[in-house]
Formats: C-alpha cells, sequence, structure tokens
C-alpha cells in the first residue's frame, strides 16, 4: 500500500503569537543555478527546507556539482560538469529545473533541458526563454520533448519581452552575463526574487545596470568567480501568514519580512479591516476577524501576486459582503475554488474573473490540494472552518511552505499530518 500525507485542521481557533519566515523559494531556486556559471564554492544560508530545493539539488548533482543541503544551508561544489543535461524525470516535478537552461548554455554551450510541458491551471510556456536564447545567438531545437541547446558564446543582444517574465528574465539574465557584448532586457520582471538574483550575478562578477527596473542592461564578461549569500525572506509565506491573521481574527508578529515586498498585499489587507504596523523587518496584524469585501485584480510586481490570489480568495469567502478576483498572469489559475467551494464557499467563475459572495461560515469537509498555492489557501479556509477539514495530496504544500503545520500551531491552530492510503 502507498501511503500519502493529509493535513487535518479542527477550525475555529484563534492564533496569536510570533512567526518567523523562511527564505523565499522562488529567490534561492535560480541563485543555486548559478553555481553553473563558474567553478568553486558557493555558501547559501537561509534556504527554506522545501521539496522544490531538494529536487534543485537533485538536478545540480545530476549535473555534476556537488551539493549539500542541511540546517537551512547549501554548499555547493562547482567542478566537472558531467553532461548538460535535465532530465524529465526532474524537470517534470518542478518547472523551475528550467532555470539552468541559461547559465549551462552560456558556460558550456550546450544544454539539453526536458520541456516542463503544462501544469494543473494552464500550460505555462517557455517561449520566451526560447526565443530569448536564440536572439543571442543560440541555436535551439526541440527534439523528443528536449529544449536542445548549443552556441559556442552567446552574444549580447536587445530582447524586449511581450509580457514580463519571472522566469525568462532570470534565465536570460543568467546567460547574458557570459556573453560577448551588451544585452539589454526590456520590458523584464521586477519581482523581487529577479533583484536578489541579479545582485547575486553583480557578486560573482558580472556587471548589470537598472537592477530592480524593467530595463537591465548587462555587458557580458569572459568569467564569473563563486559567491555566498543568505536568501531574502519569502514574500509569498508572509503574504500567506498574513492573511491568515486576517481570517482568524488573530494578533499575530510576522519577523524575517521585508515590509516593502509585500506592500500591496499589507494594502489591500488594510482596507479588508486588518490593523498592521509594520517596521523595517517584522509586520504585526490584529484583527477581529471581520473581513470587508476588497476586489483584488493580480498582477506583476509591484501589483497583488498571482501567488497570493488563492489565499486572498479564501479570505473573502466569509468577507461581509461581494468581491471581485481577477487573475491576470495565469488566467486558469482556479482549481481551488471547486474546493473552497465543497467548504461552503459562494463563488461564480467566470473566465478569469471570480464573484465571491461572503458566506457567514465554512464547514469542514474532505478536499483536495490541487497545486501549492490552492493547498494554502485550503489551510486558511479550513482554520475558520466549523468542524474537522481533511486536506489530501499535501505534498503539493511541501513544495513551498517551511514547517507550516508546524508555524500554525505554534500560533495555536489545531492542525496536524496523517498518513492515508493512496486510492487510484
Ligand atoms: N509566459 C509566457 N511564455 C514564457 C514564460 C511565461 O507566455 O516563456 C507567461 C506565463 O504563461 C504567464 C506570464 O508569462 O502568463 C508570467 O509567467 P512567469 O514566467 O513570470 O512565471 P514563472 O517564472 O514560470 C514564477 C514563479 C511562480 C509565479 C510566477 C508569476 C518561480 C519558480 N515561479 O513562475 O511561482 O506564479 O513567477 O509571479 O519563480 C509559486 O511559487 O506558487 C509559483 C507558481
Amino acid at each position: 500500500m502507498i501511503y500519502m500525507d493529509k493535513i487535518v485542521i479542527l477550525g475555529g481557533k484563534n492564533l496569536k503569537g510570533v512567526v518567523e519566515i523562511s527564505g523565499s523559494k522562488n529567490a534561492v531556486l535560480p541563485i543555486m543555478a548559478c553555481a553553473l556559471l563558474a567553478e568553486g564554492q558557493y555558501h547559501l544560508k537561509s534556504v527554506p527546507h522545501l521539496r522544490d530545493v531538494r529536487t534543485m539539488v537533485k538536478l545540480l548533482n545530476s549535473i555534476g556539482l556537488t551539493v549539500q543541503f542541511n540546517e537551512n544551508e547549501v554548499h555547493i561544489e562547482s567542478g566537472h560538469v558531467a553532461h548538460y543535461e535535465a532530465p524529465y524525470d526532474l524537470v517534470k516535478t518542478m518547472r523551475a529545473s528550467i532555470y539552468v537552461l541559461g547559465p549551462m548554455l552560456s558556460r558550456f554551450g550546450e544544454a539539453k533541458v526536458s520541456l516542463p510541458g503544462g501544469c494543473a491551471w494552464g500550460p505555462r510556456p517557455v517561449n520566451l526563454h526560447i526565443q530569448g536564447l536564440e536572439q543571442l545567438g543560440a541555436k535551439i531545437t526541440i527534439e523528443n520533448g528536449y529544449i536542445h541547446a548549443k552556441a559556442k558564446r552567446l552574444k549580447g543582444a536587445r530582447i524586449l519581452f511581450n509580457m514580463p517574465s519571472v522566469g525568462a528574465t532570470g534565465n536570460l539574465l543568467m546567460a547574458a552575463v557570459l556573453a560577448k557584448g551588451t544585452t539589454v532586457l526590456e520590458n523584464a520582471a521586477q519581482e523581487p526574487e529577479i533583484t536578489a538574483l541579479a545582485e547575486f550575478l553583480v557578486q560573482m562578477g558580472a556587471r548589470i545596470d537598472g537592477i530592480g527596473t524593467s530595463h537591465l542592461e548587462i555587458e557580458g564578461v569572459d568569467s564569473l568567480r563563486p559567491a555566498s549569500t543568505a536568501i531574502i525572506p519569502d514574500r509569498i509565506e508572509a503574504g500567506t501568514f498574513l492573511a491568515v491573521g486576517h481570517i482568524v481574527g488573530g494578533d499575530i508578529l510576522i519577523k524575517n519580512v521585508i515590509p516593502d515586498h509585500v506592500s500591496k498585499i499589507t494594502e489591500k489587507l488594510i482596507e479588508a479591516g486588518a490593523e498592521i504596523t509594520e517596521d523595517s523587518d517584522q509586520i504585526h496584524i490584529k484583527s477581529n476577524g471581520v473581513s470587508k469585501p476588497v476586489d483584488i485584480a493580480t498582477a506583476v510586481f509591484p501589483g497583488f501576486p498571482t501567488d497570493m490570489q488563492a489565499q486572498w480568495m479564501a479570505l473573502m469567502s466569509t468577507a461581509k459582503g461581494s468581491s471581485v478576483i481577477t487573475e491576470n498572469i495565469y488566467l486558469d489559475r482556479f482549481t481551488h475554488v471547486a474546493e473552497l467551494q465543497r467548504l461552503g464557499a459562494d463563488i461564480r467563475l467566470d473566465h478569469n474573473v471570480a464573484l465571491v459572495k461572503g458566506v457567514k461560515n465554512l464547514n469542514g469537509a474532505p478536499v483536495m490540494s490541487t497545486d501549492l498555492r490552492a493547498s494554502a489557501s485550503l489551510i486558511m479556509a479550513g482554520l475558520i472552518a466549523k468542524g474537522r477539514t481533511d486536506i489530501s495530496r499535501v505534498y503539493h504544500i511541501d513544495r513551498g511552505y517551511e514547517q507550516i503545520e508546524a508555524k500554525l500551531k505554534n500560533l495555536g491552530a489545531e492542525i496536524w499530518r496523517e498518513k492515508e492510503p493512496l486510492v487510484t
């Protein structure tokens, strides 16, 4: 018999106390891929213990790097590379594996990375990564489900993204730093994780102007050196705990957060009636658990993050009135809707727009987690639902939230993990 973890919550507890935010998943993944760019030793601190990070460790190991991951620290010894390939088995479990494409190609002149394919909420193409690398002079073919890229040495070019993509900006940055000449990335992503990546590359000896803006200029260098850093706090984990604080009517001090990275979320929470005070690296949220209805529309940074849309929907499901949630980044990212409805939420979906009518209360039920952020929204709903909520397939949550039950339990939630047999 195969068993899987499920999370069980007995709703209705008030949460109080302090929670410490972990390092950012989406920042550490591309930074680890940077180790492909230069030989030597890398040391990363504040690395969250997450399934995606372990997948990146496996991927770099399989390429031939020596990677050790203990106690929130990653040590990488980058020397001999066995082959230039990211296999389907790993890429299919983590789309961010595509981050090895740019650095591997620019350093070794060749890279073969499995095409990630779609995901639960849509196709999630990688055309911008491929087109950008082609503009830098790579010859790219798609063979047997793999992207096969070759280039003796990449050449700088002006690349205008038709939409800002976090992944394509990261990949192109890691490719351009070793290209010959100047690369300009226009309409680049400005997410804090991209800024963290660019700053790490600069520490490695890269020359990048315009960091933190949508216009990045990279002057290629002949070689780079290894570097070390501490990973920035995870803004989506922080945003999730802020939303938890409001939905349960809690009193929570969130430590290790960069308030500017979550300013759109705190702005919306204040509109929704939460009391928020900020310090340089912590945010205090206090709430009476009554949320006003507040519309959101997801957008690129500094707009409202798509990675918080599902959690906002959970919050609005018991708000005092109706709200409209518009998803502009991934138009199909709504697998949580049917599960929230099982808990009693009143949500009507029309394409990428959800109308959420706040109900008096949610009722516990068995539900299924369908993706990482959907799982977080179900946990939020379970925390206020009457009775018991069983959330199955929580391996999704382990991709992106470090010790979420322990952190919630520490705040007073009644939450635990159980094994359940996998029925296929
Ligand atoms: N897009 C294309 N072509 C491409 C690349 C992207 O059309 O080649 C489109 C996407 O379909 C989407 C938009 O561009 O409509 C933005 O996608 P982006 O490339 O920015 O997303 P990503 O790099 O694949 C990262 C995060 C996601 C987060 C998005 C948006 C990582 C590892 N993943 O994905 O995080 O939702 O940016 O902010 O950084 C999560 O953590 O739960 C998660 C899914």
